[in-house]
């Protein structure tokens, strides 16, 4: 395979517990959420990578975390040979051009008050990518390449004047613009109408076949991430359990807890058979993870190594890695 286009190593992201004012009196110890719990993972070049898993796994803290949006709390992100956490002042302008994120709510994420060419023309004046005069033709391109034609019906729009499909596609156009390598998207389409569902995500994959972006897909939805995904990584509560291929992943998916969301799933032919593997319970607070496997007080097959032992992330097959001790006889 190809050098990866961005490395994550040993990624935490804690937040901190906000105390009470009693408890800090006391001298309570302050305590942390641990949203991203040691991820380590290479992302390669022209590649969309799905993260899925439950609310509250941790997927928006780890895809923010990766492009520095949110600091780390520890790890790196190795991007073109350089750790983006360790770089300071004017440089931070040219990286962060080239890592996007799309948002999950195309409502919140645009301004409402600026004109669609306003919208996707402020990121190319900040970053002095074109001179002025080119700045609608370039606007007028991006919103071809998201599929909002002719341009000029779209260009003097406010956002109240578009439908939450071609909102969303201009926040993508707006990404476009900055001609970056590699874009989170964070459950683009999850507040969007099933009806326009597929015209979005059908841009984002033009999108890579064209520039060769790089793609982080962020998504509960198992289904949905191997329709999109090259990749599929799987998060609980902090960490991946398993990654593979997408076809590897839900065909043989070797983690218990990716049986189960994929035994979630619902069939078009429910009489198809199915492997039932049943969770047990919610998610656990990320405030304390269980001990062990984190997944072990869920876990049909739990014996009792994994009450005390974390599961690494292990390579079981070429391609395909696995945090559990069912298939760990090391
Ligand atoms: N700013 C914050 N401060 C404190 N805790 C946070 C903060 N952001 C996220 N968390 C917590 O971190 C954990 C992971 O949240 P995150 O939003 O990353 O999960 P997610 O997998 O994206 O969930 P969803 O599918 O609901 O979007 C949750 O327990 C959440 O409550
Ligand atoms: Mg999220």
């Amino acid at each position: 395979m190809s050098e990866p286009l961005i490395r994550a190593l040993n990624i935490k992201k804690y937040f901190p517990v906000r105390m009470s004012f009693s408890g800090a009196l006391r001298g309570e110890k302050q305590k942390w959420v641990r949203a991203v719990d040691d991820i380590s993972i290479d992302i390669y070049p022209k590649e969309i990578l799905g993260l899925a898993g439950e609310s509250g796994s941790g997927k928006t803290t780890f895809g923010r975390t990766l492009i520095r949006l949110l600091e780390p709390t520890e790890g790196s992100a190795i991007y073109r040979g350089v750790d983006i956490y360790k770089i300071k002042g004017s440089e931070i302008k040219s990286f962060r051009r080239k890592l996007q994120i799309i948002f999950q709510d195309p409502y919140d994420s645009i301004n409402p008050r600026l004109t669609v060419r306003d919208v996707i023309a402020e990121g190319l004046i900040i970053n002095k990518l074109v001179s002025k005069d080119k700045i609608d033709e370039e606007v007028a391109k991006a919103l071809e390449d998201v599929k909002l034609t002719p341009p000029e019906e779209f260009i003097n729009r406010y956002p109240h004047e578009l439908s939450g499909g071609q909102r969303q596609r201009v926040a993508i156009a707006r990404a476009l613009v900055l001609r970056p390598d590699f874009i989170v998207a964070d459950e683009p389409v999850s507040m969007l109408d099933v009806s326009i569902r597929a015209e979005v995500l059908n841009v984002m994959l033009d999108l890579k076949e064209k520039y060769g972006i790089t793609f982080l897909f962020i998504t509960h939805d198992l289904a949905l991430a191997k329709h999109m995904s090259d990749r599929i990584a799987v998060m609980y509560l902090g960490k991946i359990v398993e990654l593979a291929s997408s076809e590897k992943l839900i065909e043989n998916p070797l983690h218990p807890y990716t049986q189960a969301l994929i035994a979630a799933i619902p069939v078009p032919d429910p009489s198809a058979p199915k492997v039932e593997v049943k969770i047990k319970g919610e998610i656990p607070s990320p405030v304390n993870p269980p001990p062990g496997c984190r997944f072990h007080p869920r876990c049909p097959y739990a014996f009792d190594r994994c009450k005390v032992e974390e599961p690494k992330l292990k390579e079981v097959e070429p391609g395909h890695y696995v945090a559990c001790h069912l298939y760990d006889k090391s």
